[in-house]
This record gives structure tokens, sequence and C-alpha cells, in this order.
């Protein structure tokens, strides 16, 4: 029963870019706070629905039938309101009038920075679960989403190189990732890249043109090269005329793979994570806990402040980039 009785209603939400997982985790937070017997209340499109004060209340079956679902039964949004003091003070005000006590906030690094700026000004207490597809979050090796993305584009990918195959052409497939190569250095190696391109390191393209002309003289008939969308060289498409305009020996094609890799149902890996999540956010609440993102560290539970777990994402695993550099080469 509850370990914190000042604490008796919980609301959850979503927010940033949905993930596959994310209803996993509305209804393990909803069914761990019946289970302890607090009130549970969804907010409907993330921070923007906290202004608007579109609040509903969540029962045990609200969340029947979601765990195998991709999207967000919360509905997601970018608020540009919250980011204002007015639009807070709103948020707070729909908070205080549905007399929650503490929320559980899904989401990316946006999330977690609206959360910190919310708990800072206004008491309220806040566990955030990581939810996005990007995998750009310091204190956990996994975020909510991470694994079926890679899944699917990984998916893509192979289909992508039978293509490349039967044509003999040089494909440039973009996988998404703003400010993260996680998604293109997994999918490179399981993909069997020529070349991976991450934000996190900076590309050359005249190194570029060196592997693939490397491969063009071992008789290498068609290449794939992967591209986080983050990189500050511009993208697929950008790099793609770039090495086109020094090394034309291939048909080359650009293939973005988008927001395909957002969608579909969650991997067995994403439904475990968001249900123990899940589970342990609202824990955490009724230990007192506030201002923290929870998430997996080498299977051990772990805490991370708001503003760390936002601002610095996980280093890339740098025997990775090694091995994908030896694999192709
Ligand atoms: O944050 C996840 C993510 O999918 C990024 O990889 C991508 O850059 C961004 O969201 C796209 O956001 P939107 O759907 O708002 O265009």
């Amino acid at each position: 029963m509850a370990r914190k009785p000042n604490i008796k209603k919980i609301a959850v939400f979503t927010s940033g870019g949905d993930a596959p997982g994310m209803n996993a985790a509305i209804r393990a937070v909803t069914r761990t706070g019946i289970y302890y017997g607090l009130e549970v209340m969804g907010i409907l499109r993330g921070f923007e629905g906290m202004v608007d004060g579109n609040f509903v209340q969540l029962h045990a079956n609200s969340v029947s039938n979601i765990i195998q679902r991709g999207g967000t039964i919360l509905k997601s949004a970018r608020s540009e309101r919250f980011r204002t003091k007015e639009g807070r003070k709103k948020a707070f005000d729909n908070i205080s009038a549905h007399k929650v006590d503490a929320i559980v906030a899904i989401g990316g690094d946006g999330t977690f920075r609206g959360a910190l700026e919310f708990t800072t000004e206004y008491d309220i207490s806040c566990i955030g679960i990581p939810g996005t597809i990007d995998n750009d979050l310091y204190g956990t090796d996994s975020t909510i989403g991470y694994d079926t993305a890679i899944n699917t584009a990984i998916d893509a990918i192979d289909k992508i190189r039978d293509t490349a195959n039967s044509h003999d052409r040089l494909f440039f497939i973009e996988v998404m990732g703003r400010d993260a190569g996680f998604i293109a250095l997994r999918c490179g190696i399981a993909g069997g890249a020529e070349a991976i391109l991450v934000p996190e390191k900076k590309t050359d393209i005249d190194d570029l043109i060196t592997v693939l002309e490397k491969g063009w003289r071992k008789n290498k008939t068609s290449s794939i090269v992967v591209v986080a969308e983050g990189d500050e060289t511009g993208g697929a498409i950008e790099i793609a005329k770039k090495v086109k305009a020094k090394f034309d020996n291939y048909d080359t094609r650009v293939t973005i793979l988008g927001h395909l890799q957002r969608g579909g149902n969650p991997t067995t890996m994403d439904r475990v994570l968001a249900s123990t999540l899940g589970v342990y956010a609202v824990e955490a609440l009724l230990d007192g806990k506030s201002g923290l993102m929870i998430g997996m560290v080498n299977k051990e539970l772990c805490f991370t402040p708001f503003e760390k777990a936002s601002k610095h994402h996980g280093e890339m695993d740098k025997n990775l980039l090694r091995i994908s550099k030896l694999l192709a080469s």
C-alpha cells in the first residue's frame, strides 16, 4: 500500500517525439498507481495539454490492450507555450485544480528540461521515464523506443540492400537522430554499411571517398552508407551530392527513412523496459523522490537528475565505432 500518504493522485503524460513502448509505460504507471491505492489521471498532448487543462481519469481498463501498440494513447506534442512563464503558471493552476500531487513525465531531453523548470518553479513532485527512439539520454543504457526503432530501421536497410546489390548502386540511407548517432551506429554495423556518419564525429568527405574507392577497387559493386540526420555536413542528400561531385563511379541513390522509424509495435525489449520503469517510477514518487529520470544501467535501477539526463547524452560506444571501421575495410 502507499508508502507516502501525502500522494493521493498522480498524473502521467507523454511529450516530445512519440516512441514505441510509451503505451506500455502509461499502462505500467496507471496499473501501479491503482495498485498502491492512488487516483491516476492522464494528461493529453504533454505539456500542451497541461497548459490547456486536458486531463482524463485513467482506470485499470483504460490501459487494456495497449501494451503492444506503438504511438501514445495520451498523444504527444512539442509545446511552445510551456516554455513561457505564463504557460507554466497555467499548467500549475490546472494541476492544482485537479488536485494532482505528483506527475510522471515520459519523453526525451526536451521533456526533462521542461520538467526541470516546472519542478524548480513549483512545488510538484516529478519522475521522468526516458521515452525517445534516439537513445540520447544520460542515465540509461537504452531509452524506450530505441530497440524498436533500430529493428525497424535495420529491416528497411536490409531491403534497400537487395536493390543496391541488384543494381550495383551506392545508397546513402539517412536514419533519425537529430543530435545523436546511436541509431546510425547500431544500424550501420548490423546492416554491414561501408561507412557510418554520426554527429558525434566530424565527417570528412575525402576520407569517405577513400573508403568507397577502396571498395570499388575490390570490385564491390554496391555500397551502403548510413547517415544520422544530425550529421553536421548536412544529412544524406547533402553528403551524397558532395561525394558524387568527386567520386562518380556508382549509380547513387538516397533514402531517408524518416518517421517510419518512430512507429510500429514495440519489441519485447521495449515493452519490458517500459513496464519495469513504469512500476519503479510510481514507487519512486511514493518513496519521496522527485526531479529525477529513472533508467536502467547494467540491469540496475538508476536515478539521474533531469539536468544531467537531458544535457549529457551517453557516450558513443568507442568499441562499436572501431568495429564498424574494421569490418568495412
Ligand atoms: O526526438 C526523436 C526524433 O525522432 C528525432 O530523431 C528527430 O530529429 C525528431 O524527433 C523529429 O521530430 P518531429 O517528429 O517533431 O519532426
